[in-house]
């Protein structure tokens, strides 16, 4: 039997305009680690990793779900994506409107054919289903949006291992503000979002430079042929750092071990395990290999 874990982020830019502290965030996360904790224990790593980002999406301190950043139009446009290993079928929202919890779109479509929705389809099979409507609009994302800030990061994300070996990743975004309306996010791509037998990846960064890197998929593809996950991790990061790219990851693999680690200079993002915490990717990683205990 395999011992369960877990590990969630709160995006890369999770300090970019905002007056929350590190411990603040960490508080936030260490409370998201433990609710869902319960839920991989008692419901598995799919059920987990929906119950983490959709409380992380719930919160308005993150950039998803509610208090998304907005688009340069004025709207917030979200996206989502789910994916876990024990049937391999990656579901995925884009730029949908108007809903609380875009991952709970995303796992609704793993039930259907197509499993990939956007924007006005994404928002007519939202309203199909039932999921009531949600204004995810937030006085601080308004003012942002007048005061013309833009970022460049921001998602949120979680990993998860069940004690069956059900490897699944989860991650939800509101995008990096002020983008063309439409832009399309790594978050609901096999770039953002990837799991499979042997590993799972939630990114975090800027979306282009993810796509163009094909990052998630490209780590689990690796362990799926072999390769250790720290490793996988560390060659795809040193094939990343040849371009002038910024993003970082979590990533589990099948035996429990945790990687958070970028590349670039990426701003403060928060990684939380059970009991632990930290404000870089270099920390978390460390206090991963480390070896304690995992949530
Ligand atoms: N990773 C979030 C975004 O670029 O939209």
């Amino acid at each position: 039997m395999t011992t369960p874990a877990l590990i969630v982020h709160g995006g890369a830019g999770a300090m970019e305009h905002t007056e929350a502290c590190a411990a603040e965030i960490a508080a936030r996360l260490h409370a998201v680690v433990d609710a869902a904790h319960a839920t991989l224990v008692g419901a598995g790593a799919r059920a987990a990793v929906i119950h983490a980002v959709a409380l992380l999406e719930d919160d308005p301190l993150f950039n998803a779900g509610t208090g998304a950043k907005l688009q340069a139009d004025g709207v917030a446009r979200l996206s989502a994506a789910l994916i876990d290993s024990s049937d391999g079928v990656f579901s995925g929202v884009i730029n949908v409107e108007r809903v609380s919890n875009p991952v709970a779109v995303a796992e609704r479509l793993s039930r259907e054919r197509h499993h990939v929705l956007a924007a006005d389809g994404a928002n007519a099979f939202a309203r199909a289903q039932g999921l009531p409507e949600h204004d995810p609009v937030t006085p601080q994302r308004q003012r942002e949006w007048r005061e013309a800030r833009r970022g460049d990061t921001g998602t949120v994300g979680a990993v998860a291992l069940d004690a069956g070996g059900v490897l699944a990743a989860a991650t939800s975004t509101g995008g990096v503000g002020h983008e063309h309306p439409g832009r399309v996010s790594d978050s609901a791509t096999v770039a953002g979002t990837y799991a499979a037998r042997q590993a799972g990846v939630s990114m975090t960064g800027i979306g282009e430079q993810i796509v163009s890197h094909a990052a998630a998929a490209r780590i689990v593809v690796r362990c799926e042929d072999g390769m250790a996950l720290a490793d996988a991790v560390a060659r795809s990061l040193d094939e990343a750092s040849r371009h002038d790219w910024r993003f970082g990851l979590i990533a589990l693999d099948a035996r429990g071990a945790i990687v958070a680690d970028q590349v670039g200079d990426v701003q403060t993002m928060f990684a939380a395990r059970r009991g632990e915490w930290s404000t870089s990717f270099a920390e978390a990683s460390r206090v991963a290999h480390a070896g304690g205990p995992t949530a």
